[in-house]
């Protein structure tokens, strides 16, 4: 019998699937995504382009990027129907909680294909929630849109401008796909029973929602309003650090080194803001984080994960701090889609073994049980 070390517990270095759809390279601070480097991808492909690109040979009616920039227009609007039965019953729910309860009322099988429903959907349901949280009129999708264009116009009622749309848009690129991270994982997991990709999805945003995964980028930018302004930045970060608490934004499963995604979200936020107090107040931030946790941890190399600059981009484009996670799904969906189809292709069960720590009877009395 082998015995699971304290280290395994959290499966590092296990390799659990073959994929064509991305690398993590943790030591070089590189991510390809189907052949591309992240930087490439998130400066030429849109929502649709990243679809067709991660869909291309595993998705059941192959298209194009202009077909699925159609096809999910069409998404969209299916999702659209369903708010009435959706909107009454996840009142009282958070945000995340609402999605959650929206995606699992889809079908296993929709006509319109899985993995459009979910990706039409996830942009709809979030905007509708909010609205209804807020006492305003559910706004209709419009399917000429782009995928991040018509959600940013569905949340505030209005047309959004170019520039935060085109930041939405990189930003769910930049985020669309990263290897075997824990909600990708869960999605394989799922897909491998054959339970169909409704149902994936489901419990990969379950995974999602944790702090420790997507559920990071709300809490750093409440950390910055709590920091305040940059000479309170070394008290805080002492107080969190002597309490034992986690830094959101900050350390990596896979990267020893800066998190490319980073660079890519750090960049999108200084087009938008033209290097503005906020950002340069993060970099202090960030500067005093990487400083304090190489003290703390000198072999263990901690740096800027992607969800440090995430929250400061979500915020440049207008997204409250409650959606945040929400907005990660409705990139990390193809993602998932695409391990699903490619899970699915695999046809083996994922089913792996445990180490039994508990009791043993004694045998002595199953022989007089069975005798
Ligand atoms: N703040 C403070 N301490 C940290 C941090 C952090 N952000 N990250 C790691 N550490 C500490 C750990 O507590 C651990 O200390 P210990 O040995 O005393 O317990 C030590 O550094 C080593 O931890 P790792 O093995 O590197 O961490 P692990 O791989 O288990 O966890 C994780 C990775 C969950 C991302 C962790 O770094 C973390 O909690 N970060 C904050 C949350 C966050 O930003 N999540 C988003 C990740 S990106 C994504 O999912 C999209």
């Amino acid at each position: 019998m082998t015995t699971m070390t304290a280290s395994a517990a959290g499966l590092e270095g296990v390799v659990a699937a073959e994929t064509a759809l991305s690398q993590v390279d943790g030591q070089a601070g590189r991510l390809i995504v189907s052949g591309h480097d992240i930087e490439e991808l998130a400066a030429g492909f849109d929502f649709a382009d990243t679809a067709a690109l991660l869909w291309r040979g595993l998705a059941p009616a192959d298209s194009e990027a202009a077909g699925i920039r159609a096809e999910l227009g069409r998404a969209r609007r299916a999702a659209a129907e369903r708010l009435p039965l959706l909107l009454p019953a996840a009142d009282g729910l958070s945000p995340i909680e609402g999605l959650r309860l929206g995606l699992a009322m889809l079908a296993d099988d929709d006509a319109i294909g899985d993995h459009l429903a979910v990706s039409g959907a996830i942009p709809v349901f979030t905007a509708a929630l909010w609205r209804r949280q807020g006492g305003q009129e559910v706004v209709a999708p419009d399917p000429e849109l782009g995928q991040a264009a018509d959600f940013l116009a569905m949340l505030a009622g209005r047309a959004p401008d170019e520039a935060p749309a085109r930041a939405l848009e990189t930003y769910l690129v930049t985020v669309a796909d990263h290897g075997l991270n824990a909600s990708t994982f869960t999605a394989r997991v799922v897909a491998s029973t054959r339970a169909g990709t409704v149902s994936s999805v489901v419990a990969a945003l379950c995974a999602l929602k944790g702090p420790l995964h997507g559920g990071a980028p709300g809490p750093v930018l409440d950390a910055l309003d709590e920091i305040g302004d940059e000479s309170g930045i070394d008290a805080w970060l002492d107080a969190k650090l002597a309490a034992g608490e986690r830094l959101m934004g900050f350390g990596h499963r896979v990267y020893r080194t800066r998190d490319p995604r980073a660079d890519v979200l750090k960049g999108v936020v200084a087009n938008l803001r033209g290097g503005g107090n906020r950002i340069a107040f993060a970099e202090a931030v960030e500067r005093a984080v990487l400083a304090k946790l190489a003290a703390r941890y000198p072999d263990r190399q901690l740096d800027t994960n992607v969800e440090f600059y995430t929250a400061l981009v979500l915020e440049a484009v207008g997204l409250p701090r409650e959606l945040f996670t929400l907005a990660f799904a409705m990139g990390r969906v193809l993602g998932w889609t695409a391990h699903i189809f490619e899970q699915e292709q695999s046809g083996r069960i994922i089913r792996p073994s445990s180490h039994y720590v508990g009791p043993v009877p004694d045998g002595a009395k199953l022989a007089a049980v069975a005798g």
